[in-house]
């Protein structure tokens, strides 16, 4: 696949405010983006996006490294490499607040040099889109938070370059206005041919949005990967099995030396044991030790692991030696 951003040991510091020292905030950062692909951008707060993002849309100077865009490197021919990039970053900078939200529309759209009634087609296709008819005569200034996101994404949709940054789009908005940013950005990977980095510290905007993402803590990459990729390395076989009766002493002592970290919780009615297996055999160990005193099973159920507990165990470094493996 052909790549369109190339980034390259990517650092950057800032200097604490009343004194000498410094903030890594990036400090080993390189991947790539492939044409037409929406790529997250996935880490803890502080992690370093922002940072990312904002050297790669030319608005911060990297301390070192490099950042190509369709080939061209942004320190060396800055206007030409960032034609290709527009931004919607935290406080949606790129609107006219004092014009109303289709006087914002008709002016980017305006600024492509289109034809007034191509300009006019675009800007109803895009209010309908992202479902801001009814405020199109609105001041931006006084839309909700959520809907000044929308029309930031519209504006930057209508620049036409290829390559879309979004910095957390959908960071403190409600939840049902998060859901309508979250479908509307899948539609535009599927109707508009774009290359997007869409950068999150929530998991599930990441999982349902994007195929592949970088996993950023601590201003260093941890991991990039298919999303579809990192479930199946987190498949832990974890289960919970209900019991129908209460586990004898022996059985407990020999559940703790062989399985120190489950749990086991009973009551009058039922005994629950949740239980983590590092290999699929283990699971015959389990049924000797409940097969010493027939322990009645009455359901045994898979967990599936969630792709926020995978995160925070790579976050901690639970999973390093998994990550490590030859790509
Ligand atoms: N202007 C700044 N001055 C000093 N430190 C900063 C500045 N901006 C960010 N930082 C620090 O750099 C680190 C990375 O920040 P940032 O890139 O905003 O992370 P993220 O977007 O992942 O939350 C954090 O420790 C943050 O406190
Ligand atoms: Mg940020």
């Amino acid at each position: 696949m052909e790549s369109i951003i190339e980034v390259q040991n990517l650092k950057k510091s800032y200097r604490k405010r009343k004194s000498k020292e410094y903030v890594k905030a990036v400090s080993e950062v390189s991947f790539t983006v492939n044409r037409g692909e929406i790529l997250g951008l996935l880490g803890p707060n502080g992690a370093g996006k922002t940072t990312t993002i904002k050297m790669i849309c030319g608005l911060l100077t990297p301390d070192s490294g490099s950042i190509k865009i369709n080939g061209i490197d942004n320190k060396d021919k800055r206007l030409k490499a960032l034609r290709h990039i527009s931004a919607v970053l935290e406080g949606n900078r790129n609107l006219y607040w004092r014009l109303t939200v289709k006087e914002n529309l008709e002016y980017f759209a305006g600024n492509r040099g289109l034809s007034r009634r191509d300009v006019s087609v675009q800007v109803e296709e895009l209010l309908v889109k992202f479902n801001l008819k009814g405020k199109e005569n609105e001041l931006v200034n006084r839309l909700s938070r959520g809907m000044q996101q929308k029309l930031a994404i519209a504006v930057a949709m209508l620049a036409d370059s290829e390559v879309i940054l979004l910095d957390e789009p959908t960071l403190g908005l409600d939840v049902e206005t998060g859901y309508e940013v979250r479908e509307i950005l899948k539609a535009l990977v599927r109707d508009y041919n774009r290359t997007i980095i869409i950068s999150s510290h929530d998991m599930d905007v990441i999982q349902n949005i994007c195929e592949r993402t970088v996993i950023i803590n601590q201003g260093k990459i941890i991991t990039d990967d298919k999303v579809e990729n990192l479930l199946r390395l987190f498949d832990v076989r974890a289960y919970t099995v209900e019991l129908g009766d209460s586990l004898s002493e022996q059985q407990e002592q020999l559940l703790l030396q062989k399985f120190p970290q489950h749990e086991y919780t009973k009551d009058a009615l039922k005994s629950m044991l949740s239980i983590d297996l590092a290999k699929s055999g283990e699971i015959y160990e389990l049924f000797d030790i409940l097969k010493l005193n027939n322990t009645p099973v009455e359901a045994i159920d898979r967990k599936t692991i969630n792709f926020e507990q995978i995160f925070l165990k790579i976050v901690k470094g639970e999973k390093q030696d998994a990550l490590a493996k030859p790509s």
